[in-house]
């Protein structure tokens, strides 16, 4: 079958695929490049980083199979391939394991100043008195805003750490408060998770509803001292805001793995701020992670063309 790999996979799982298939990988590559690209593939691998538009989409006749190496789907234009009938496989539970445990990498790099303290300790600074007043994750409130996949690992793992977990949810149910609380997590609104955490972890999708959601006056309204942990999407934040927030020191930290502006030669406006912790869009990129996103990417991509399975993956794997 004919495939393209728009984004960096596993490289073992780009071996196997190239045993048995014609694999075009164009990592980076831009809209018109993608366009010439795709014009006689059947199938389209992608995480995030590039926009899956209908314009691409359009370019290609035969394309009948998208894979998305992960879980977000803000960057696929989702109506044209429904109108097109183009089958969508995604491979959320990797990246949410991963994702889930880079929000406590975060949460105590932030609370213990480690990234502050390394630097000084490297510069021969023994600022053992000064890096001695972080704060202890044990007690504390953690807020989960989007207690689904990863935010409800999350939640899980904060218990286990001795944290007062609560969580909520676009559409609660009586079953995902169940759900929830037999993890240890309380599900409650959003408004009590933004007033009365100490922690507050973004696990929500990029969509109309979540655009901006930690606006001005919502991150106004957070626990004065609080630290905001962004491994969502970079659009769910108003990084201007939060800004001005870290600044007057109305809150203590931030950290964030996704940025409204993401890529090569892009400075997010808070760099310049010590009590903040910027990377990459990696949460969901450990080396363990993307083998098992690869391992199930040669699976689906078997399955669908040589074991003529695609009824089944249509009915269970697709979400549109
Ligand atoms: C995802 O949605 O799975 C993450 O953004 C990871 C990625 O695609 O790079």
């Amino acid at each position: 079958m004919k495939l393209l790999i728009v984004s960096s996979i596993y490289p073992d799982a780009i071996e196997k695929l190239r045993k048995e298939h014609d694999v075009v990988c164009a990592f980076n590559a831009k809209d018109e490049a993608l366009k010439a690209l795709i014009q006689d593939r059947e199938v389209l691998i992608f995480r995030s980083g590039v926009s899956i538009t209908a314009d691409i989409m359009a370019s290609a006749p035969n394309l009948q199979l998208l894979v998305r190496a992960g879980s977000g789907t803000d960057n696929l234009d989702l109506d044209y391939m429904n109108q097109r009938g183009i089958l969508l496989v995604r491979i959320p539970e990797p990246g949410a394991k991963a994702v889930a445990e880079m929000s406590f990498a975060f949460m105590l790099a932030l609370a213990r100043n480690l990234l502050e303290a390394d630097r000084a300790t490297r510069q021969g600074r023994w600022a053992k008195t000064e890096f001695s007043n972080g704060h202890s994750l044990i007690g504390k409130t953690l807020g989960i805003v989007g207690a689904g996949n990863i935010g409800a690992r999350v939640g899980h793992m904060g218990v286990v750490w001795g944290m007062n977990v609560i969580g909520c949810v676009e559409h609660p149910t009586p079953k995902a408060s169940a759900n929830l609380k037999e993890k240890g997590i309380r599900m409650t609104d959003f408004a009590e998770v933004v007033a009365t955490s100490d922690f507050v972890s973004l696990h929500v999708p990029l969509k109309d509803t979540t655009r901006n959601m930690f606006s001005a006056a919502v991150i106004a309204g957070m626990k004065p001292g609080a630290f905001l942990i962004n491994l969502a999407r970079g659009g769910v934040v108003d990084e201007q805001a939060l800004y001005k927030a870290l600044v007057e020191g109305r809150l203590s930290g931030a950290a964030l793995d996704v940025h409204k502006e993401e890529g090569d030669g892009k400075i997010s406006p808070l760099a310049e701020l010590p009590n903040v912790l910027l990377t990459p869009h990696i949460g969901a990129g450990t080396r363990d992670s993307q083998r098992e996103i690869g391992e199930r990417i040669v699976e689906i991509v078997t399955d669908f063309f040589e074991r003529n399975v695609a009824p089944k993956l249509a009915k269970e794997l697709v979400v549109a």
